[in-house]
């Protein structure tokens, strides 16, 4: 019955994408959205990237352990192709075809910020592995969540404790400051995918308003999936 308050071709899945810097928080709020949708009797998975399918899992490692640096910037993009590739092919699109609704902590906006704007990787480069990794499948919504640089790097420093930062948790604060303008240029040049949302707030109130972007985007107008 929820499938029919789903706005246009109601049998696929929707293709939800969570992007923004270290500590912003979305993790937390993928959870809370795959239980709100559960709840609302849509079925729902939560998958990552760099990771999400075993092979893919084993590039994460690869690349969060800064071997992929040592690389230079086109090997490590084309290490995260090669993730994505594995990744849509085995999980996300056989999901979306079961009708299966697909969380997905980053995706190749994460590409496009870090290794295009930030590692200065060329766009006709990041183009070619976007045509060959995901073709025409393109997220129905992506929620951007932006915070404060100071604010999410204190909270990514007290959610890894004594571990060592990782391959980008350790780059300085104008590399992630460059992350966060990077990203809300993407939310304001396409706003019809894009919704960016401060997550300095509160995590109920984030979740609010990720719902509310749900619920404007997604669900048909009057749908009873919206009060669930
Ligand atoms: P996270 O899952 O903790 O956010 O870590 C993943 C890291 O990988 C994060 O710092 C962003 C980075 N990343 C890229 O540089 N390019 C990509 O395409 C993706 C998906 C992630």
């Amino acid at each position: 019955m929820a499938e029919a308050a789903v706005k246009k071709s109601p049998g696929r899945g929707r293709f939800i994408t969570f992007e923004g810097g270290e500590g912003s928080g979305k993790s937390t709020q993928i959870k809370t959205l795959a239980e709100r949708l559960g709840a609302a009797k849509l079925r729902a998975i939560v998958t990552r990237e760099p990771g999400g399918s075993p092979g893919a899992e084993i590039i994460r490692h690869l690349v969060l352990s800064g071997m992929g640096k040592l690389l230079g910037p086109d090997a490590e993009t084309l290490l995260f192709a090669a993730a994505r590739d594995d990744h849509v092919r085995t999980v996300i699109e056989p999901a979306l075809n079961q009708g299966i609704w697909v969380l997905c902590d980053r995706f190749s906006d994460s590409t496009r910020v870090y290794q295009g704007r930030l590692g200065k990787v060329a766009p006709e480069f990041l183009n070619a592995m976007e045509r060959v990794t995901i073709g025409d499948l393109k997220p129905d919504l992506t929620i951007i969540l932006d915070v404060p640089v100071e604010v999410g790097m204190q909270r990514a420093a007290a959610r890894r404790g004594t571990r060592a930062p990782d391959r980008f948790e350790a780059e300085d604060i104008r590399f992630h400051q460059d992350l966060r303008d990077a990203y809300r240029q993407i939310a304001a040049a396409e706003p019809e995918r894009c919704v960016l949302i401060d997550a300095n707030a509160d995590a109920g109130t984030v979740a609010a308003n990720v719902w509310a972007a749900l619920r404007d985007r997604l669900f048909a107008a009057g749908s009873n999936v919206v009060s669930a």
